[in-house]
């Protein structure tokens, strides 16, 4: 029989390339949930990011300042092996739309399989952010759509310096 830990450490895994409200959204109410949340940014060479490692965790530092219990950090590997060295006994995911699901419970089903003692939780995206990911906000600042609301604006100040050339303010 499984118990619960005194502590329940939970990962929040993923590329957060950068951070969007619907991050950030998951991020507050994870860190009501668990003991501590740790937001891990995988570390993967061979996807192209617009932002290095060193620059999302800057910017992920950022917004989760106000959250005391949870933490940044990045990792290569398998995430269940990372998430053991943690000492967490939980993974932390959003889903948006059925799109999601397939592709979600994939992944939950084979880390159940490498470990079974650390259970994948799932949290439903708020409706208000349910249709926001980084790659559509990364495409349309690109093309110069209006992504306010959707990303922290310190994030949109970065997205637009990258993608806009405009200086930062
Ligand atoms: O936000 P993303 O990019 O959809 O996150 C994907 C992530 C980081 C959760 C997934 O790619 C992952 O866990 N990668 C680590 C390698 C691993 O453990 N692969 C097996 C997953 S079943």
């Amino acid at each position: 029989m499984r118990t619960k830990p005194a502590s329940v450490i939970a990962i929040y895994p993923g590329s957060f390339d950068p951070i969007t409200n619907g991050h950030l959204d998951l991020i507050e109410r994870g860190s009501a949930l668990f003991d501590k949340l740790i937001v891990a940014i995988l570390r993967n060479e061979e996807k192209q990011a617009l932002f290095s490692v060193e620059e999302r965790t800057e910017m992920l530092n950022e917004v989760v300042r106000c959250f005391p219990n949870v933490a940044v950090a990045s990792f290569d590997g398998l995430l269940v092996d990372y998430a053991a060295d943690r000492g967490a006994s939980v993974l932390l995911r959003g889903i948006r739309a059925v799109s999601d699901y397939e592709y979600e419970l994939q992944m939950a089903l084979m880390n159940r399989r490498l470990r079974p003692e650390i259970e994948t939780v799932f949290l439903m995206a708020g409706e208000a952010h349910s249709f926001i990911s980084s790659r559509l906000v990364k495409e349309v600042i690109g093309l110069g759509g209006n992504i306010s609301g959707l990303v922290p604006p310190f994030v949109e100040g970065r997205l637009r310096k990258r993608l806009l050339g405009e200086p930062s303010y």
